[in-house]
Formats: structure tokens, sequence, C-alpha cells
């Protein structure tokens, strides 16, 4: 008699932690779900907020008719064997704060929730999504010790799109035919590459006045402001989530999409041991690449200028948390 061979096939689908349970986590947890991306633990300090999180989205699975488990938890151990960690942990801006006036209470913050989530998956790729981002992100890649490919921060998928939805509302076409690329620092003084801003293929800048532009380019850079005053309690979290998503999906299917991220700099547009808005190429590896486009000199002092703030934030939270 023949013998059988078996095949074995692995019943391990990808898993996602997401630290900190607010509007942007739990959000971003329905998204991942309902695309089924991947299973997700979602975790709290707050007793019952992730486990009611997860039992109503789980509720609505009879519905939406997709298969990841979500797990809402207090407990780190539950996070275990994770492939990516997602830390939104901290607080968000009241009406009036810049992301920057978060600094210290949320470094504390991020590097607890980093260095504790590590312990359970110590190979995992971390998202960073608090603010304020870029030093957010640095924080947690000297509290993990992964290679810095494994580390990146989600704000220029949102920061475009922002942009992105901006020029499609201001003239009228529709936002598929659009696309706009914003770099730097996730904040004011991020940079909004114009020249890379097109719509089906032509610059903005052939079809749109300078004062338009510069119109848009001030409401992207305050576009979180813009929401936080809106909301007038909490920050947008509808846009982050979607952004953060797209970079878990182009990792965890492997897609190598380029999205503007934050990501590591060594010697990159001239900067060095930095994070900050940069084209990258997401796949199963982490950040597996940075672009490097070309630069007016103009836009290379707006990068350096942006890098500056976010390096004296960095020194800042450091000399704070006495790393
Ligand atoms: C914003 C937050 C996520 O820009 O920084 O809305």
């Amino acid at each position: 008699m023949k013998a059988i061979t078996t095949t074995t096939i692995s019943c391990k689908s990808p898993r996602v932690t997401i630290i900190g349970a607010g509007k942007v986590g739990s959000t971003l947890t329905q998204r991942i779900a309902e695309k089924d991306l991947a299973d997700v633990v979602l975790l709290d300090l707050v007793e019952g907020l992730p486990q009611g999180i997860a039992l109503d989205l789980s509720e609505a699975q009879g519905v939406e008719l997709h298969s990841s488990k979500i797990i809402g938890t207090n407990d780190y151990a539950d996070t275990v064997g994770s492939d990516i960690v997602v830390i939104t942990a901290g607080l968000a801006r009241k009406p009036g704060m810049s992301r920057d006036d978060l600094l210290y209470i949320n470094a504390k913050i991020v590097v607890e929730a980093a260095q504790k989530a590590l312990t359970y998956s110590p190979n995992a790729m971390f998202i960073v999504i608090t603010n304020p981002l870029d030093v957010m992100t640095y924080l947690v890649w000297k509290a993990v010790g992964l290679p810095h490919t494994q580390v990146v921060g989600m704000a220029g998928v949102l920061d475009s799109s922002r942009l992105q939805a901006f020029i499609a509302m201001e003239l009228g076409v529709s936002i598929a035919n659009v696309n706009a690329l914003v770099l730097g620092g996730h904040g004011d003084l991020m940079l909004p590459l114009l020249r890379y801003c097109t719509v089906s293929g032509v610059p903005i800048t052939e079809i749109m006045s300078k004062s338009d532009i510069d119109r848009l380019v001030e409401r992207t850079r305050h576009g979180g402001a813009e929401i936080v005053k809106l909301l007038k309690t909490g920050g947008a979290f509808y846009a982050p989530a979607s952004s953060a998503c797209v970079m878990i999906e182009s990792m965890i299917r492997n897609q190598s999409r380029i999205l503007p991220a934050a990501a590591y700099l060594k010697g990159e547009y001239g900067l060095h041991d930095i994070f900050i808005g940069v084209p990258c190429r997401l796949g199963c590896h982490g950040v597996e690449k940075v672009l490097e486009v070309d630069l007016t000199e103009e836009e290379t002092e707006s990068l350096h200028a942006s890098a500056a703030s976010v390096r004296q934030n960095i020194d800042l939270a450091f000399a704070h948390l006495k790393m």
C-alpha cells in the first residue's frame, strides 16, 4: 500500500497587538478585523474598556463575516507572539495644545508600553502613532533595541491623505485621481512636496494658483488641530486608523507599498540618527528601503528645520526620562 504523505499548512494567523484602546486603537482594530488582515489583541490599562470593544466588534462578525479573532485585555501576557505591535497609548491633545505639549507625559507611557510588549513579542515590528510622533518613534526604537527597520512611525500617510483630500475638495475631482506627498516631521514644520502632488499625473503647481496651494498646505499642517477644535474632546481617529492600517497591510501581505512614514535615517537626505517622515518601502521585513527623492535647496532646508525641531524634543525627552 502506498504511504500517505501529509502536508501541513500553518494555522497561525498574523497577530497584531494594539496598545491603547482609545478612538484610534478601537477604530484600527475594526479596520484590521474587517479587512481580515490579522487577529487583533487590543490592550489598555482601563479595566473593561478593551474587553468591551473586543466583544462588541466580535458580535458584529456575524454580519460583517470576517474571521479575525479579537481579544481585549489589560494583561501584556495576552499579546504573546505578535507580529506587529502598534503603540497608540498616551494622551491626546486638547484644543489649543500642540503635539509637542504631550512630550513628557507620552514619553514615559510609550517607553513602558514598548518594553512590556517586547517581553512577549521579542521580534515584532513596532508601529508608533502616539504624539509627538517622530520623537516617540525614536524613543520606542531605543526602548526595544531592535533593528531600526522594525520600528516605524505613522504620520506621513495621514498628512499626505489630508492634503490629497483637500486638493480633491478644492478641485471637485475624485480623490482617486489625486496623489499627494508630505514628508518631514508630523508637526507644524511638515514638508508638503508640491512638485510630487498630482491630479491624474499633472502637478498641482500647473493647475492651481500659488495662493490656493498655500492655503491647502496651511490647512494640512494644522489638519490635526482643526479636528481637535471641532471635536473638542480628543483628536482625529478615522484617518489616523486608516493610515496605520494601510501600513500594516503592506507589511502583513508583503505588498512593498511605498508609503511616507517616520523611518530611521542614517545619512539619507543628509540626516543622521533620527526618525522622520520619508517615503519608505514597507514589507514583511518592515522598513525595507528609504527612498530618496530629489529635493530643491529650499525643501532640503525645510526638512532639516523640521528634523532640528524633532532632535530638540528627542534630547528633552531623554533628559526627562534619564534614558
Ligand atoms: C493628527 C494626530 C493623529 O494629526 O496627530 O490628527
